[in-house]
């Protein structure tokens, strides 16, 4: 049995930022943005009511609806997210008590942008394993509390948001994936965990933020990601023209463009939120996935290639049967 996503879902907060906007409280310009990332505006959380649990809570609550399924029939609920509200509970045992899920085994995936294919893998591998039959996967991020807002070259690019699908054990669904990492190239794009000051280590205590060496990033993106999508393929034995869509982690639109242009695929099969969501890290799949689904895209039998790429490094893509 593979996994097989019968329901979407996805929560952006209230606020939407113009890049304009942006210009009014920084050294910017939506001329600069749009031709650097295809990024319009962003949503960003604007009250101590939007959190990390609560989008994610939104976006699990329509994924649920969606597939028919109550949150008594989840076995497994899987977050990734670099930005939970807590250190401790994880964001998925926090979802779990909103929703009632009560039976669902629930932990935390951290592969930042690649974080919910790595998730979508793990389930994958439960459910091939006879282990679990349903999950909830979301993908949900507060990146702005952790941006740099002093940094103009990263914390334009970034929006808050979630993403959500269930998934149950099935016959169709996911056909093959390919997920890896390389620790070595980590420092590109980094956010360093509270500093200790236990009474035993001498510390500057000032908080870190999100740090992104932004050229680095987009050539391991340009580089990576069409190698993988084309080894993906190729394990499966299929065609990149008989894939309907390839819903790319949304980071910028000129890496998807080039990744199309490598691929040699028309761009039109690349569909892309960026403009409207700026990059979202985990929940920028399960978003995109949402929006194409509601927007009546998908057909039943399409045959959809997801890929994801970020800090870790990490990378990974997978191709699945709507
Ligand atoms: O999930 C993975 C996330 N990461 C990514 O997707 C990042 C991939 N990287 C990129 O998309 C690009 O590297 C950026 C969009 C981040 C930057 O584009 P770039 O063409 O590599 O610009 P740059 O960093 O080389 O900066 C060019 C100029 C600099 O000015 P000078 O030194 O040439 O005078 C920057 O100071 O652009 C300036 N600049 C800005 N100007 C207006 C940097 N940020 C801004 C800004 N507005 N927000």
């Amino acid at each position: 049995m593979r996994a097989k996503i019968i329901g979407t879902g996805s929560c952006l907060p209230d606020r939407s930022v113009t890049n304009d906007y942006l210009s009014t409280i920084m050294d910017t310009n939506d001329q600069w943005i749009q031709s650097r990332t295809g990024i319009r505006e962003r949503h960003l959380v604007s009250s101590q009511q939007e959190t990390t649990l609560s989008l994610a809570v939104n976006a699990a609550k329509a994924a649920l609806t969606d597939s028919g399924l109550l949150p008594e029939q989840i076995d497994l609920i899987l977050v990734a997210t670099v930005s939970s509200d807590y250190i401790t509970p994880s964001a998925a045992c926090m979802v779990q008590k909103e929703l009632g899920a009560h039976r669902a085994v629930s932990f935390d995936i951290n592969a930042a942008c690649s974080g919910f294919l790595f998730a979508l893998n793990t389930v994958d591998a439960y459910f091939q394993a006879g282990i679990y039959q349903t999950a909830l996967i979301i993908g949900v991020e507060t990146l702005s509390k952790i941006i740099d807002w002093s940094d103009r070259s990263t914390c334009v690019l970034f929006g808050d948001g979630a993403g959500a699908v269930v998934a149950k054990a099935s016959e169709g669904g996911m056909i093959a994936s390919l997920q890896g990492s390389d620790g070595t190239g980590g420092d590109i794009l980094t956010c360093k965990n509270r500093t200790n000051n236990n009474p035993f280590v001498s510390t500057d205590a000032n908080p870190d933020y999100l740090y992104m060496n932004g050229q680095e990033v987009f050539k391991f993106a340009v580089k990576k990601v069409p190698e993988c999508i084309q080894s993906l393929l190729e394990q499966a034995g299929e065609d990149a023209s008989h894939v309907t869509y390839y819903l790319l982690h949304q980071a910028n639109y000129r890496i998807i463009a080039s990744i199309a242009r490598k691929l040699k695929l028309p761009i039109e099969k690349f569909p892309s939120n960026v403009d409207h969501c700026g990059n979202t890290s985990a929940a920028s799949i399960p978003i995109l996935l949402d929006e194409i689904h509601k927007e009546g895209k998908l057909s039943e039998g399409d045959l959809i290639v997801l890929s994801g790429f970020g800090a870790g490094l990490t990378w990974g893509a997978a191709l699945l049967q709507w």
